[in-house]
């Protein structure tokens, strides 16, 4: 079979599965995109005059100082020894996960995780364990199954997310309970937090006073904050394994220093910006209530909001008629969730006002119970 032979006969299954993705451009009011705190609206910062340090890995001539310095804001706003940029949450996961976890350990992850964390477990090789989604005791079967004569050199690892960016709900705090008594390395991946919870928008882990119960906490800046790359919060020792052993750190072009002053930019604005916090947990609230009103359920109660519809076509069809209405709300299919539970996200943003909130969840009750 030729590789025409294979490709088309793999896209005319996703036709036929109803499955085949194109890629469209933003269209009408902005419910889709993870800009929670709606800083697509903030001025780019001047083109400051940066000396260009050619492109090249961190570890050769891509290093800039303007990169201590990001790296050591970070550090001070999570409370952590230490952080390292990612070019982005996607290589952060894998990297970290693949460079830490080695064969012979054995690590639990919820069944959904993002997939980079998915794909980095895979890289890793070690011994896993999926629990079902935040269930404290098959978790603590897990665990209890792998501490059993354990030995010495074995280590125990557990990888969350902070709030589950295709359901819309936090990690059970429970877990925190679990990763003392069974002594287990904690990961969280805080994507969905980081800008929007803690007392300077560090996420949910600092809300939570947890930093001093996880091994390290991975933030992506293209979510809330609006800027490219992501990071690592983690002891300085973790840092030197990263930058010796991690291959997602070591064999990439840096990011460009001018990345990093938006960086600085962005960290100055966002520690202080309480109002904007405070204005999605609002309009969360908000809009659930509004949902409530037209007989709409969604799965949590947070600012990413999921209603399940079940099959695909339901989804895809309430999205194009949510995107008619001049609603930007994306249907989201396996296999990004799993199958039989196809629905809409809707994420809600700082600046949407009150009566766009109505009158998205006006069109949503509209749509799904004509
Ligand atoms: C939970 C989670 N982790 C990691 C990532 C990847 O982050 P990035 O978009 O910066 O690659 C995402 C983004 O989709 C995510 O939702």
């Amino acid at each position: 079979m030729s590789l025409t032979d294979r490709w088309t006969g793999q896209l005319e299954e996703l036709r036929r599965l109803g499955r085949f993705r194109g890629l469209t451009p933003p269209r009408g009011i902005d419910f889709s995109s993870n800009d929670y705190l709606g800083y697509r609206n903030l001025p780019l910062p001047p083109e400051a005059e940066l000396p260009r340090t050619g492109t090249a890995s961190r570890l050769l001539r891509g290093h800039h100082v303007v990169w201590d310095e990001v790296e050591s804001k970070l550090a001070q706003w999570h409370g952590a020894e230490a952080a390292l940029m990612f070019s982005s949450g996607y290589t952060a996961n894998e990297g970290l996960l693949s460079t830490v976890i080695e064969p012979g350990d054995c690590v639990a992850s919820d069944e959904f995780n993002h997939a980079s964390i998915i794909d980095g477990l895979k890289l890793a090789k070690a011994e896993r364990f999926i629990f079902r989604h935040n269930d404290l005791n098959h978790l603590e079967e897990g665990l209890r199954e792998a501490s059993q004569a354990r030995p010495p050199q074995r280590q125990l690892f557990l990888v969350t997310e902070s709030l589950y960016g295709m359901e819309g709900d936090f990690v059970a705090p429970e877990i925190a309970g679990l990763v003392k008594k069974y002594e287990v390395n904690w990961i969280v991946d805080e994507a969905h937090t980081t800008g929007c919870l803690g007392r300077t928008g560090a996420g949910f882990v600092d809300h939570k006073g947890w930093r001093d119960q996880v091994l390290a906490t991975v933030h992506t800046g293209g979510k809330a904050l609006g800027v490219h790359g992501a990071y690592v919060a983690c002891s300085r020792l973790l840092r030197d394994i990263l930058v010796n052993r991690c291959r997602h750190f070591i064999f990439t072009t840096a990011l460009p220093p001018r990345v990093g002053t938006w960086w600085l930019d962005v960290l100055g604005w966002v520690e202080a910006d309480k109002l904007a916090r405070r204005k999605i947990h609002e309009n969360a609230s908000h809009f659930h209530a509004a949902l409530e009103r037209h007989g709409v359920k969604s799965s949590a109660r947070s600012y990413i909001v999921s209603i399940v519809l079940g099959e695909d076509a339901s989804a895809t069809n309430a999205a194009k008629a949510l995107q008619e209405a001049g609603f930007d709300i994306r249907a989201i299919r396996p296999p990004t969730v799993p199958e039989g539970t196809a629905r809409l996200r809707v994420s809600i943003h700082a600046d949407h006002d009150d009566q766009t909130l109505d009158s998205a969840a006006e069109a949503i009750g509209r749509v799904l119970h004509p």
